[in-house]
């Protein structure tokens, strides 16, 4: 048996997406494909040149998936780098352990870096698959769940700010405008096409006018100074026919976002003042939300905190010169282990905080780290500190070791809410 990594095309796509959606339990139809194709990539990009798939030539079947899609990440300082956001991994149960996985992972990387892809990253399935591809967390995430009736904030609204339900096609051309702002001032956080809206707000006719269970869903958009500044929206979930005081039934925020601390306050009391439902939950959350802060009985909010967006350095020169750093300094960064020959070696990085000029050297390192552990020192999900104590980074002294810190220690701590 021989396995052969190959294009996807229009003739074998539905096959390649019936994969792919195999082993996450899953039959997708036509339309289905059609939808996925024409969300997940902008009318300019060509998904022929972004997806792969793994063919055993004996059957000429395909047993292993793959895919990047195209996105921008913000780096800490509002540079946008661009982003292969690897998706569709999967080898078919009767094939596994047998290296597919790995071979397409290995292509998928060296097809961003000819297209000149600064960084992988990618939402798992699994936490143990990827650091040995050298992936860390670029971000972390938090579900949550609350009963609203328990507390409240603490913060009242300011008057200049209006909130309005706005139907969907409406909604989706404010979404697309505001969520854009907020996410090129959010460290670690992902761009998203129109054609990207479409696909993460599509329903299907029986989703939407669901009258039992799930509700299809409500859009409310914030205006302040009459300026959208902020959105929420979220459906029902209801035991009964319709939300009901005894009915214990659940609202699902499915985001909520503000290019500002007062609307977001607005948008949160407007979550807390929905009647007849019970609790509220909201998930992909960051760890370092105010809404914590803003509430009466905090210890009513229930966080369960995992990994969110893994990252993998492709070209660490770019990267490392991408991002501002928040002390001036010189600095040797060594990249070891992990078995990622490709970046591996010694980086000077010399940085007057705004600009920074990174090479590659052959002196002594003045800090040592994996990769992955560069990754999460990068956007700030974790620092140096928590690093050392996990003896995932050396340093050559304390002096190093504090340079280091001040120089990577980011004010705005990152946030992907963009799970792909
Ligand atoms: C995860 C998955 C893609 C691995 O595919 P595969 O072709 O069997 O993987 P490989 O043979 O290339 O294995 C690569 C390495 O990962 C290890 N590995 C792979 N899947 C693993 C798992 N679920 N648990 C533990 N180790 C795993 C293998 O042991 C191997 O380690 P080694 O190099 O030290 O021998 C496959 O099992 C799968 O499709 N799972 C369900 C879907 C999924 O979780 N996809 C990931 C989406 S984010």
């Amino acid at each position: 048996m021989t396995i052969k990594i190959i294009p996807v095309n229009e003739n074998n796509v539905i096959e390649w997406r019936k994969s792919v959606r195999r082993v996450f339990g899953d039959i997708p139809s036509k339309p289905d494909v059609e939808r996925m194709l024409a969300g997940r990539f902008a009318k300019n990009t060509s998904w022929e040149k972004r997806l792969i798939a793994a063919l055993d030539d004996e059957t000429n079947k395909i047993v292993g998936t793959g895919g990047a899609d195209e996105f921008k990440i913000t780096a800490p300082g509002g540079k946008n780098l661009n982003m292969a956001g690897i998706a569709y991994m999967g080898t078919a149960p009767t094939h596994k352990r047998r290296g597919i996985f790995t071979s397409m992972m290995n292509k998928l990387h060296e097809q961003a870096k000819e297209r000149g892809d600064v960084l992988a990253g990618l939402w798992a399935s699994q936490s143990l698959l990827y650091s040995r591809f050298g992936y860390g967390l670029g971000t972390l995430r938090e579900d949550w769940s609350i009963e609203t009736h328990s507390t409240k904030l603490i913060q009242e609204n300011e008057t200049n700010i209006q909130l309005e339900f706005v139907e969907k096609e409406i909604a989706k051309k404010e979404l697309f405008k505001i969520y854009d702002e907020f996410r090129k001032k959010q460290n670690g956080s992902t761009d998203r096409t129109e054609e990207y809206w479409n696909y993460i707000l599509y329903e299907n006719e029986n989703s939407k006018h669901n009258k039992s269970g799930m509700s299809g869903l409500f859009f409310v958009v914030a205006y302040k100074n009459k300026r959208p500044s902020g959105y929420a929206f979220y459906n029902f979930n209801k035991e009964s026919g319709i939300a009901h005081e005894d009915d214990k039934g659940e609202l699902i925020v499915h985001e909520l976002i503000a290019v500002d601390k007062e609307t977001n306050i607005s948008l949160w009391n407007f979550i807390f003042g929905i009647e007849l439902v019970e609790k509220v939950t909201i998930n992909r959350r960051s760890p370092h939300d105010s809404l914590y802060f803003l509430l009466e009985n905090p210890r009513q909010l229930e966080r369960m905190t995992i990994d969110g967006l893994w990252v993998r350095i492709l070209d660490p020169i770019k990267f490392l010169e991408a991002r501002k750093y928040n002390h001036e300094g010189r600095i040797n960064l060594e990249i070891t282990g992990q078995n990622q020959s490709d970046i591996e070696g010694i980086y000077e990085i010399d940085t007057n905080g705004e600009t920074s000029i990174v090479k590659k050297v052959n002196s002594s390192p003045d800090i040592s780290m994996r990769p992955s552990d560069l990754s999460s020192c990068f956007f700030g999900a974790i620092t140096p500190f928590e690093l050392v104590n996990s003896r995932n980074i050396n340093a050559k002294n304390f002096d190093k070791l504090n340079l280091f810190s001040n120089m990577f220690n980011v004010l705005q701590k990152p946030w992907c809410n963009t799970d792909f």
